[in-house]
């Protein structure tokens, strides 16, 4: 089939490289002409492991291909995806701007019949509005239909995700445009779920919410672990041997960052309130997330009285690890605070320092490795979990920090090894069992 996506984000591009890898013609669509020139080259913009690969495999196979130009991508196509950015707006509403833009360009442009689907990810009901702005403006002999499609992806692991995925959701409410869009998703042997458009919508957002209420969950419980002398990794252990609880997203830390979690949270919860529901749970659940994102800075507090003119050393910046990505990272939150409080920081990330430089406060220094970033220092923050990171020998902190003292948000070492060094190590939910026995009284 002939399919354009409209959108070279994350989700647009792996869609694209992924439709013309189950062997469809795939045009893909950006106004950025930099952008479009390094992809036909196979360059992928963006870091997602194994990406580029797939790109240049499929760019030589003449299946996959770029442009500026919306019209020469929609003049021969059946099948158009819109993966353009919904940006949060002020209130935490989706910002619709690309996407209406899109929807004018396809009226404008198009001059056969053409199913529409959408993959970014739109409150309940934008389909139905999206219909109506391509009906509205389209000749009339021409029939357009629009197509439900949302995405689940992760990035760092978007190219395996999209052969991989537990379900692929199709919500239609035209029965002609869900088999088209059924057909064109076949190959990728994955379930296939059809549905309702209004349906389909809130699956993205439900799904969204739910797992970031998995994490807020099991951080809530790790730090009650902490008070209570328990180890949050056991507690999770056993409670995912439970399939009615299942074994993923049990991972504790410094919450959830990335762009799809807190956006997508403030979206359901705003779209609960526009149908007059207060969503408390979720509100909760967002709210803690973000208290969560200090708790280093909280522990240290305790063990420093001041952070003032000490020199602290941050590893990882990234929103999780695999990805340049930092957007709503917890290095966005915990550094600026830092450098308020008079500390020095010097952060090291093995992809992510050049987005982090754009944001973060200019004070911060970036150095090209953790060691670099360990030395000299009297704190260490522990901010993602990269391999690189989890598989650095404890010795160096005690070897080359001024006084070890280890923050780890991310739980990236084993305590057992941990007790074997001469470190202060202070971890989410898991308490060091050479420290003092806790005694909790009964009441
Ligand atoms: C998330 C969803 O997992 C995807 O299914 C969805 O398609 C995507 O959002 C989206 O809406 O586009 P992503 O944000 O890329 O994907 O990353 P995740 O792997 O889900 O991690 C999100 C955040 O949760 C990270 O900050 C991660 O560190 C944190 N997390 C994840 C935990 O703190 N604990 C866990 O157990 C799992």
């Amino acid at each position: 089939m002939n399919i354009a996506v409209v959108g070279t984000g994350y989700v647009g591009l792996v869609t694209g490289v992924g439709l013309s890898e189950i062997g469809h013609n795939v045009i893909c669509i950006d106004t950025d002409e930099n952008k479009v020139q390094k992809m036909k080259e196979g360059k992928s913009p963006i870091y997602e492991p194994g990406l580029d690969e797939l790109m240049v495999k499929n760019i030589e196979a003449g299946r996959l291909h770029f442009t500026t130009q919306h019209a020469e991508a929609f003049k021969e196509v059946d099948v158009i995806y819109i993966a353009v950015g919904t940006p949060e707006n002020e209130d935490g509403t989706a910002n619709l701007t690309y996407i209406n833009q899109v929807a004018q360009q396809i009226a404008q442009i198009i001059k056969k019949d053409i199913v529409v689907v959408t993959k970014s990810t739109v409150p309940v009901g934008t389909n139905h509005y999206i219909k109506k702005k391509l009906k509205e403006n389209v000749s009339s002999h021409l029939n357009v239909e629009v197509v439900s499609n949302p995405e689940f992806l992760r990035e760092g692991s978007a190219v395996y995700d999209i052969f991989h995925g537990d379900r692929i959701v199709i919500g239609a409410d035209n029965k002609k445009a869900g088999e088209i869009i059924r057909k064109v998703n076949e190959p990728f042997g994955i379930p296939i779920f059809e549905t309702d458009i209004r349906s389909a919508e809130m699956i993205k957002y439900a799904s969204n919410a739910f797992l970031a209420t998995k994490i807020s969950f099991i951080n809530e419980i790790a730090n009650i672990c902490e008070k209570v002398g328990a180890d949050v990794e056991e507690v999770a252990f056993g409670m995912g041997m439970d399939s009615r609880v299942g074994n993923q997203f049990l991972k504790a830390g410094i919450g959830y960052g990335g762009s799809c979690f807190p956006k997508d949270t403030k979206a359901l919860k705003k779209i609960a309130e526009n149908v007059e529901y207060d969503f408390s749970l979720l509100s909760a659940v967002i709210e803690f997330n973000n208290k969560q994102q200090r708790k280093l800075i909280d522990q240290a507090l305790k063990d420093f009285s001041s952070l003032e003119g000490k020199t602290i050393g941050v590893l990882g910046l990234a929103f999780k690890p695999n990805t340049d990505d930092i957007r709503e990272a917890a290095s966005l939150a915990i550094i600026p605070e830092l450098i308020k409080m008079g500390a020095n920081v010097k952060a090291y990330d093995p992809v992510a320092i050049e987005n982090a430089k754009k944001v973060l406060p200019e004070e911060v220094q970036y150095v090209g490795s953790a060691l670099e970033a360990i030395e000299g220092t009297d704190l260490v923050f522990i901010l993602t979990e990269w391999d690189e990171i989890k598989s650095l020998p404890l010795e160096i902190f005690a070897e080359k920090m001024k006084s070890a003292f280890v923050y780890d948000g991310r739980n990236c070492f084993s305590l057992k090894v941990v007790q074997e060094h001469e470190i202060n190590y202070y971890s989410i939910g898991r308490r060091l069992s050479n420290k003092q026995d806790l005694i909790i009284e009964s009441k």
